[in-house]
């Protein structure tokens, strides 16, 4: 007899409730579409399109052929531990000791692993919107309530001190900060992050959970940490990884940083439930860091083209009428707010009255992958990924400029 699930398969209400990632779905469509014959180029992927620098590569394939093949201790192993520690306290001027940090399979398990140590039912969690599309979903899970804090084109995607002061309840249990952004590419510089810290010091009963992924992706911006602020580095759970800066998203590792009894208690769900990343990512890990304190030149190499890119981009969708971006400091994503267009009809009919019904126009009748606003709380908005080549940029630019100014 069949065990396969039916449509009367009985889930768990919280996977039931779960929406499935908006920006993997997007990709998926490309795929699909291009398997098809067609030219789509797409600008929906949240990866560099950059290989993993060679001698990060060289030690995973040494970790293979000397055996190191075995479990490491559930937090990861120790070398790695001391490694992420001096990495702490180079970069961002903070004293971790080794543990007080877990690694995990990428920095979205350590941030699954904060929200559910952390947060239960009762319990609000602001979040800026635009958002990175997992945030609310996990929070979600963990039986929590999402709660957004909208931000707009002329705010360049940051949330103010006052918008902030306000949002806070009696309930509020965490706050999501995410500089450089993910969907926008935004960056707090430090005197707008001390006067957010400042009301942050005002609420004992928040914490903070700072997601730094995008740390090493800056272009002549300087990185806060915001646990680095006087007086908030106790309730702040610091997350970062290895995918972003350093081309290594399918080698999956990231790492948490966090008061002794918060990283206790994520080891503990993450003994449970998956146990250390892999033996040999840990050992390319060791390399990479490594690499970034005596010879960062690969890194350096990569933030350069994607700076180049955004302002080859940035450039060009200033001269389509209609378009509003802010220029970011950092990662590799714009999110040009195109509301402008809702409300019009393409030449073959279609209408265009969302920010998924644009993506798909642009997809469909055009051949480009974008990903719809919706998706990260901000429907007025599109975020377009230039981790991607030149000629591709190119070709992407020349189809949305004759895309949206076919729309009316
Ligand atoms: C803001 C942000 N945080 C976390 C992650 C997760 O990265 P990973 O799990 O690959 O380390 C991503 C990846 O897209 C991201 O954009």
């Amino acid at each position: 007899m069949s065990t396969a699930p039916t449509t009367s398969t009985r889930f768990n209400d919280r996977v039931a409730a779960m929406q499935p990632s908006a920006t993997l779905a997007m990709s998926a469509k490309a795929k699909q579409l291009r398997r098809e014959g067609r030219p789509v180029v797409a600008l929906s992927a949240g990866e560099p399109d950059f290989d993993t620098p060679a001698a990060i590569g060289e030690a995973g394939a040494k970790a293979i052929h000397e055996g190191f093949t075995h479990y490491t201790e559930n937090m990861g192993m120790l070398e790695l531990r001391e490694a992420i520690a001096a990495k702490f306290q180079r970069d961002n001027g903070l004293a971790y000791d080794p543990g007080q940090i877990l690694c995990s399979n990428g920095a979205k398990q350590s941030i699954a692993l904060a929200i559910h140590a952390l947060c239960g039912p009762g319990d609000e969690v602001l979040i800026p919107a635009p958002y990175w599309v997992s945030y609310p979903e996990m929070t979600r899970f963990a039986g929590a309530t999402p709660v957004p804090l909208p931000t707009t084109v002329d705010d360049k995607y940051r949330v103010s001190p006052e918008a902030l002061e306000e949002a806070i309840t009696e309930d509020t249990r965490l706050y999501i900060h995410c500089s450089p952004s993910n969907p926008t590419g935004s960056l707090y510089p430090r005197e707008e992050l001390e006067a957010i810290a400042e009301v942050l010091r005002r609420h004992e009963h928040v914490y903070l959970l700072s997601d730094e992924i995008y740390e090493y992706v800056v272009f002549d911006a300087e990185h806060v940490a915001l646990a680095s602020l006087p007086g908030l580095k106790e309730r702040t759970i610091t997350v970062n990884g290895f995918s972003k800066g350093f081309a290594m998203t399918g080698w999956r590792l990231g790492y948490l940083a966090a008061a002794t009894e918060i990283t206790k208690t994520c080891a503990k769900i993450q003994s449970q439930f998956t146990s250390a990343p892999s033996s040999i990512t840990q050992k390319a890990g060791v390399a990479a860091l490594e690499m970034m304190a005596t010879d960062p030149a690969p890194v350096r190499a990569m933030v350069k083209a994607f700076r180049e890119r955004r302002d080859y981009v940035l450039e060009r969708l200033a001269a389509i009428d209609g378009v509003r971006c802010p220029t970011p400091e950092g990662a590799f994503y714009l999110f040009p707010e195109v509301s402008s267009f809702y409300g019009t009809t393409a030449p073959s009919g279609r209408r265009v009255d969302t920010s998924e019904d644009l993506c798909f126009y642009l997809l469909e009748e055009h051949d480009v992958a974008l990903v719809p606003g919706h998706a990260f709380g901000a429907p007025k908005g599109i975020r377009l990924s230039y981790a991607a080549s030149m000629d591709d940029l190119r070709t992407a630019l020349d189809r949305i400029e004759t895309g949206l100014s076919a729309l009316g």
